[in-house]
C-alpha cells in the first residue's frame, strides 16, 4: 500500500470511531473499499447487520436500494451513501405506479419483490426477498393461488422452476448478469473441466441450466470455504472474486466473464468513503409513509428466514 492510501486508511479508522459509525460493504465492492469493511456482504446479511448495529452512522458501500433497505431498518440511524449516484439499474426498471397497476391486474394475488426495488416498490409488496431466500420465501406461501414476483425476470424463473409455482412476473433484469453468457461457461469448462460452476440466479437461464449450484454471492463465498473443490467458474460480478481469491488462498477462481462489470458497483473508493464520514453527506432516508409499509414486506421476509 502506498503512503497516501495508508492515510487515508488510518484516517477512515480515526473518524470511524469519532462518528460511531460502522462501513458496511457489498461483496461487488472495489478491493480497497472491501479492505475496510467492518462487514462485508451480501443484500440479506447487510439488511440484518443494518437492523441491529449499535453505530449512530452507517457508511453503506453499495447501491442505492441498499441503502434505503437500511434506512428502512433503522430509521434512527443516519444512513450515509459515498456516492449516492450509484443505482441499480434493475431496481429503476420498476417503479411504484406498474407494481399498483399489477395488482390491480391481479386483485387475488400476492405481491413478492426482490430487494433489488426501490423503497416506495417496497410499500406495494407484502414480501420482500433477497438471492438468498428467494425460493424458500414462494415455497413459504403455499397457500397462496397466485404469487406476483418482480421485478427480475431471470430470478423469477429460477424461482418458478425450483419451486413449482407460476408466477406473474416483470420484464426487470441485471443488465451486469446478463452479459454472462452459455458460450462462456462452455469455454471456462472446456479449459477447465475439473471445476465446479457456481451462477447468480440473475443470470440467464440458459446460464443456470448449465451451473452445478445457483447461489446469493455470500453464499458462494460459503459454498467455495466448505465444498471440497479446487477450482471454481464463477457466473456473478467479478467483484466477488476478491473475496473468493483472499478467503481460499490454495483455490482457483474463474471469472465466466470479464464483461460482468457492475459500474455502479464501482463508484464507491476509499477516497469518497473518507468525505462520507467527514462531512458526513450524503445521506439516504426513506419518508415515514413509505418506511412503514415498506418495512412490513422486509421483515415479514426475515420471519421466513
Ligand atoms: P446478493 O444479495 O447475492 O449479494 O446480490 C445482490 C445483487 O445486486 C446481485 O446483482
Ligand atoms: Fe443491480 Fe445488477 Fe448491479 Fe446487482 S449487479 S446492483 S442487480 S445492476
Amino acid at each position: 500500500m502506498i503512503k497516501e492510501d495508508k492515510e487515508i486508511v488510518a484516517k477512515i479508522k480515526e473518524l470511524k470511531k469519532k462518528r460511531n459509525a460502522i462501513i458496511l460493504v457489498h461483496n461487488y465492492q472495489l478491493p480497497e473499499v472491501q479492505d475496510i469493511a467492518d462487514f462485508r456482504g451480501d443484500s440479506l446479511e447487510l439488511s440484518r447487520i443494518a437492523a441491529k448495529t449499535e453505530a449512530k452512522v452507517i457508511i453503506f458501500c453499495g447501491v442505492y436500494f441498499m441503502a434505503e433497505t437500511a434506512s428502512i431498518l433503522s430509521p434512527d440511524k443516519l444512513v450515509i451513501m459515498p456516492d449516492v449516484s450509484a443505482g441499480c439499474p434493475m431496481a429503476n426498471m420498476m417503479n411504484a405506479q406498474d407494481l399498483k397497476k399489477l395488482k390491480h391486474e391481479h386483485p387475488g394475488a400476492v405481491a413478492v419483490g426482490y430487494v433489488n426495488t426501490s423503497a416506495a416498490v417496497k410499500a406495494e409488496l407484502d414480501y420482500c426477498c433477497t438471492s438468498t431466500n428467494a425460493v424458500a420465501v414462494v415455497n413459504a406461501l403455499k397457500n397462496e393461488k397466485e404469487i406476483i414476483f418482480v421485478p427480475d425476470k431471470y430470478l423469477a424463473d429460477y424461482v418458478s422452476k425450483k419451486s413449482g409455482r407460476k408466477l406473474i412476473t416483470w420484464h426487470g433484469f441485471c443488465p451486469t448478469h446478463v452479459k454472462i453468457l452459455p458460450e462462456d461457461l462452455k469455454r471456462e469448462k472446456k479449459f477447465h473441466p475439473q471445476a465446479k460452476v457456481m451462477v447468480h440466479p440473475e443470470c440467464l437461464a440458459s446460464v443456470v441450466a448449465m451451473a452445478d449450484v445457483v447461489l446469493s454471492t455470500s453464499q458462494m463465498a460459503k459454498f467455495a470455504k466448505e465444498d471440497p473443490a479446487k477450482e471454481f467458474i464463477i457466473g456473478t460480478e467479478a467483484g466477488l472474486l476478491y473475496r473468493l481469491k483472499q478467503d481460499n488462498p490454495d483455490k482457483e477462481f474463474y471469472l465466466a466473464s470479464e464483461r460482468a462489470v457492475c459500474p455502479n458497483m464501482k463508484r464507491t473508493t476509499q477516497e469518497k468513503v473518507l468525505w462520507a464520514l467527514e462531512e458526513l453527506k450524503e445521506e439516504v432516508r426513506v419518508s415515514d409513509e413509505i418506511r412503514k409499509k415498506a418495512r412490513l414486506a422486509i421483515d415479514r421476509m426475515l420471519a421466513i428466514i
